[in-house]
């Protein structure tokens, strides 16, 4: 399968959780930052997932701004899933829901619950048991792949 792994960070947190997602897919996942994402990377891509830090209740501006840009049914045929990193909070946020949300409506196959992964600060680090989640959560997108 031809799968690619987006991410955006701050602190590294995310490029962590995108690293071990990538590593437990198909042998030749690509992992690729926003920062260096170009259209033509998403060519002929069969699994998409894109995951960020929830910034202010949302996914980054680099991430909105990649997602806003995909035309309405642009990634028809791709099976997709998301993720974000965020910390234990007394109200609820979320990011890797509106990702998949704006994946959906660009014609993408959401194959996974969008996942949380959460850090222990700001700057991180991941708390335990988080990579760990990762790891799982990856093998479920790599099931739901083949069956789909
Ligand atoms: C400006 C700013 C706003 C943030 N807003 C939220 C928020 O609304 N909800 C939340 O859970 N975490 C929030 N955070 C914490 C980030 O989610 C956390 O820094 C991130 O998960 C770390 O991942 P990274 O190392 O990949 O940047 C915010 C962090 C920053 C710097």
């Amino acid at each position: 399968m031809k799968a690619l792994v987006i991410y955006d960070t701050n602190y590294g947190n995310t490029k962590k959780i995108a690293k071990i997602v990538a590593g437990k897919l198909w042998k030749d996942t690509k992992l690729i930052s926003i920062a260096d994402l170009k259209k033509k990377d998403l060519k002929g891509v069969e699994v998409l997932i894109v995951g960020c830090p929830v910034i202010g209740w949302n996914p980054t501006d680099k991430i909105s701004q990649f997602l806003t840009g995909l035309k309405d049914n642009e990634l028809q045929g791709v099976k997709a899933a998301s993720f974000d990193t965020r910390m234990k909070l007394f109200f609820f946020t979320d990011a890797a829901k509106k990702i998949s949300k704006e994946l959906s409506r660009a014609g993408t196959t959401i194959i996974a619950r969008s996942q949380d992964f959460y850090v222990q600060k700001v700057e991180g680090p991941l708390r335990a048991g988080e990579k760990e989640r990762a790891i799982v959560w990856a093998a479920d997108i790599k099931n739901s792949a083949k069956g789909k």
